[in-house]
């Protein structure tokens, strides 16, 4: 139908005819010519119609936004001082002859180019929102980033294997999609919250470098940066440590982002062990351009007038730490009190602060803060020392259970890192973060739960600690994180069914569901399986990092809102009493509000 995109007419076309097809971006009526912005997936062009070419000119007249058109036309240079070069079509213009409406269209919702459109609005009509120009760049970019992947797995020897929908439970730790078997009465399939132990089995079946982009489904509380459906780019190799892993796909991030947007990441990527990671950095996923920095300052506040800091400092499971602030001396009061309402989220209770006017006093002459006074000047030193505080700095202070501070103080490094400038300037920051403990204790259930997934192997010399002291046990699991996120995570696998026990022991998961949820692979782990590890990537993230989105719903062309629903199709949904009735499925009863949300 068409003889160019219209995003790719230039110079080199003056003097000639082009038949171009696209939808009118905007129409404007210049008193006798009419402009019009014929738009495709390529970009714009500009096309004039001039009364001289009535036919042409009554259908111009009739063009509204989005009707889609054929136009037929000669390309000429824009009069002077119209022109455009920033734009690929900027410097010509195409004179219509021919003018053919292909399709009307209703006024849109909203205007294309506006981007302060209602994100409900835009998953409503998400086709129209597909068809702006950030949007289409943002699903290239997606498209081209899987397809580099996928090349250079490919390069490496990985084959990709689908592995099934319609499963059992898998063990990452969120809730699962149900899915009701009408053959089997009473029955469900669980949608895979990752093929993890799919692509186990395939190891102990010898595909030795497996991977699939896919789909996986979690049912968790979601965020800017969750779906409940997303894709991963998940792999699996036999016969390889965690050395040869991280650095084949630490290559591949490499690859990729060097391919796609010409970034050159660092080589080798930076490594951290997770105690570091959390202790400086207050989070497993450190956001490496902020420079600032957590420090404890606990032991010196095991005797200080300051109850707030002497009780966690005494208790074992207790934490105190401090922040420095550079130049934070001038922070205003409202400032500090926002942060302190900031922390709150995070279960902290207040956030004590030391403005420091002078180093050389450290009490209430040099040292502005209402908890000065009840601190000696010795753990006044030891904060001064220790975070390298200068004239002119402020320091935040945490003191509570360690998670508290950690989580509080974490997110408050990120917050007044990035308000306040405390940043590196580096584009990109990519990291490991590897050794991390096998079981993060529960407080809630008074148990031990896998930091990973159970299948997760111990660190060499560790697996005594499965039964004696399984908070000591480090694993051989590794997450990527890049800007603050987590980009991908994995491990090398237990492969030994004596060792699985042992961890399954740890977990306190019994015989009975052991054998009930896992017994395939416990089966398969007896048939000679390889070691083997693996990773898997989040594309939505590592595509929302690349594109500068701010939500992973931006990289997702038909994505579901933070309450999991699809505001176009209308999922989830009621079904007729029959489909039910064929699903064995009786309905309790249904919350009307609920239902409409
Ligand atoms: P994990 O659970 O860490 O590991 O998931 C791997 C990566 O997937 C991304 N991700 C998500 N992205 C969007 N929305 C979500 N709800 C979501 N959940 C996870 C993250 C994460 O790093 N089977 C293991 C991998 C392995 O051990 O090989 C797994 O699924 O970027
Ligand atoms: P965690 O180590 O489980 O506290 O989670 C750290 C990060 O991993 C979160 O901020 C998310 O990016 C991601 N995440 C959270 N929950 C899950 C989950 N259930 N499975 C996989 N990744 C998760």
């Amino acid at each position: 139908m068409r003889t160019h995109y219209c995003g790719q007419v230039t110079a080199a076309d003056i003097g000639n005819t082009v038949t171009l097809c696209g939808w009118a971006h905007r129409r404007r009526d210049h008193g006798g010519v009419i402009f019009v912005d014929l738009r495709d997936r390529e970009g714009q062009v500009q096309v004039v119609v001039d009364p001289d070419t009535p036919d042409a000119f009554r259908h111009a007249e009739e063009v509204r936004s989005e009707f889609v058109l054929k136009i037929e036309g000669k390309v000429r240079p824009r009069p002077a001082g119209t022109e455009n070069p920033n734009q690929t079509t900027g410097m010509i213009e195409v004179l219509a002859q021919r003018i053919e409406i292909l399709n009307p269209s209703l006024t849109p919702p909203f205007q294309l180019d506006d981007d302060t459109i209602n994100e409900n609005i835009r998953l409503q009509y998400r086709y129209l929102d597909l068809r702006r120009e950030p949007m289409q760049k943002n699903m290239r970019l997606r498209y081209r980033v899987s397809k580099l992947m996928r090349d250079y797995l490919d390069a490496n020897g990985f084959i990709e294997v689908e592995t099934p929908m319609l499963t059992r439970s898998t063990p990452e730790g969120a809730r699962d999609y149900l899915v009701p078997s009408r053959v089997h009465d009473g029955m469900f399939y669980a949608l895979p919250q990752s093929p993890q132990l799919f692509k186990q089995l395939l190891m102990v079946a010898g595909y030795d470098r497996y991977f699939q982009i896919t789909k996986c489904f979690r049912d968790e509380d979601l965020r800017a940066d969750r779906q409940p459906e997303f894709t991963q780019v998940d792999l699996e190799t036999s016969f390889l440590g965690e050395e040869e892993i991280m650095t084949l796909v630490e290559g591949m991030i490499r690859d990729m982002m060097q391919k796609a947007q010409g970034i050159e990441l660092p080589n080798p990527f930076p490594r951290m062990p997770y105690a570091e990671a959390m202790s400086k950095y207050g989070s497993d996923k450190p956001d490496m351009r902020v420079t600032l920095e957590i420090v404890d300052v606990g032991d010196a506040m095991k005797d200080v007038a300051f109850k707030v800091f002497s009780g966690p400092a005494n208790d074992p499971k207790g934490r105190v730490a401090a922040l420095r602030i550079p130049g934070g001396a001038s922070l205003s009061r409202g400032e500090i009190d926002g942060y302190t309402e900031f922390v709150k989220i995070y279960g902290a209770k207040g956030l004590a602060y030391i403005k420091v006017n002078d180093v050389s006093q450290l009490n209430e002459a040099g040292l502005q803060s209402p908890i000065v006074k009840n601190l000696s000047e010795a753990s006044l030193k030891a904060v001064i020392e220790r975070t390298g505080a200068a004239n002119g700095d402020l320091i935040f202070f945490g003191a509570d259970r360690a998670k508290v501070v950690t989580d509080a103080l974490g997110a408050l490094r990120l917050k007044v890192g990035h308000e306040k400038g405390h940043v590196d300037g580096r584009a990109w920051a990519p990291l490991w973060v590897v050794d991390f403990p096998m079981f993060e204790f529960n407080e809630d259930e008074n148990r031990w739960d896998a930091l990973h997934h159970p299948f997760t192997a111990p660190k060499d010399g560790h697996e005594d600690f499965l039964a004696t002291d399984p908070g000591r046990c480090l694993s051989k699991a590794y997450d990527m994180v890049l800007n603050g996120w987590e980009v991908g995570g994995g491990s090398v696998r237990i492969h030994r069914e004596a060792v699985q026990e042992k961890v399954f022991a740890a977990l306190n998961i019994g015989e009975d569901e052991r054998r009930e949820k896992f017994g395939f692979l416990l089966d398969a782990l007896q048939y000679g399986a390889p070691p083997h590890g693996g990773l898997a990537f989040g594309l939505d993230r590592l595509v929302t990092l690349m594109t500068g989105a701010e939500s992973i719903r931006d990289v997702i062309a038909f994505p579901k809102t933070q309450r999991a629903s699809c505001l176009m199709t209308n999922a989830p949904n009621v079904v007729d009493e029959k489909q039910l009735r064929e699903l064995h499925i009786r309905l309790r009863n249904v919350n009307p509000a609920d239902k409409a949300a």
